[in-house]
């Protein structure tokens, strides 16, 4: 499966931990531990075995997860360095969100690193309160509203 440029199409998969942990932990450990230097044996949780996860391939490669929590919030945000700024990421975002949607959450949180505010407010997300710290990164709380079709609200 190519386009035009011959560049392989992203393909998204939903999921158990169960199912993905062996494509969403490399990514993962790139990008949080060897990246952003975060402690290891804090990077895997109980909430994995509990959450729904996506992982994003280019062909057979995963460059991309994230995971829906059971209660409305969606965490683990990560692309490889080498894919990023092409969309993967709200592809993948959108994803989950729509799945957040059709299973009846009225309502995502989630904990954004300050840096990446941007990118959830350009999908419907707003901040919330002050900055905290978690793992040594500035974090602030953003929240999505989903009407009945997971449709961004004004
Ligand atoms: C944040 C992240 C998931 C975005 O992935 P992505 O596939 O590049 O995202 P998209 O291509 O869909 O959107 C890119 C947009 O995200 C925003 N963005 C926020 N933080 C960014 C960052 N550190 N690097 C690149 N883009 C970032 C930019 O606005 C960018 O838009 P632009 O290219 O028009 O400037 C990725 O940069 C990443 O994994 N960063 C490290 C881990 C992280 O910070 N995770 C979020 C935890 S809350």
């Amino acid at each position: 499966m190519t386009h035009g440029d011959s560049e392989p199409v992203l393909r998204l998969v939903l999921g158990s931990w169960e199912e993905l942990r062996e494509d969403a932990e490399p990514v993962r450990r790139a990008v949080f531990v060897h990246e952003q230097g975060c402690d290891e044996t804090r990077e895997w949780d109980a909430f994995d075995a509990a959450s729904l996860h996506c992982v994003a391939y280019r062909g057979d490669e995963p460059v991309g997860t994230a995971r829906l929590l059971p209660a409305g919030r969606i965490g683990r945000m990560a692309v490889t360095a080498a894919h990023r700024r092409r969309g993967f990421a709200s592809r993948i975002l959108e994803r989950l969100v729509a799945a957040a949607a059709a299973r009846g959450d009225l309502q995502l949180v989630l904990h954004a690193q300050v840096a990446a505010a941007d990118f959830y407010r350009r999908h419907g997300f707003r901040s919330e309160g002050n900055r905290f710290d978690e793992e040594g990164i500035a974090h602030v709380l953003m929240r999505r509203h989903l009407g009945a079709t997971g449709e961004k609200q004004p």
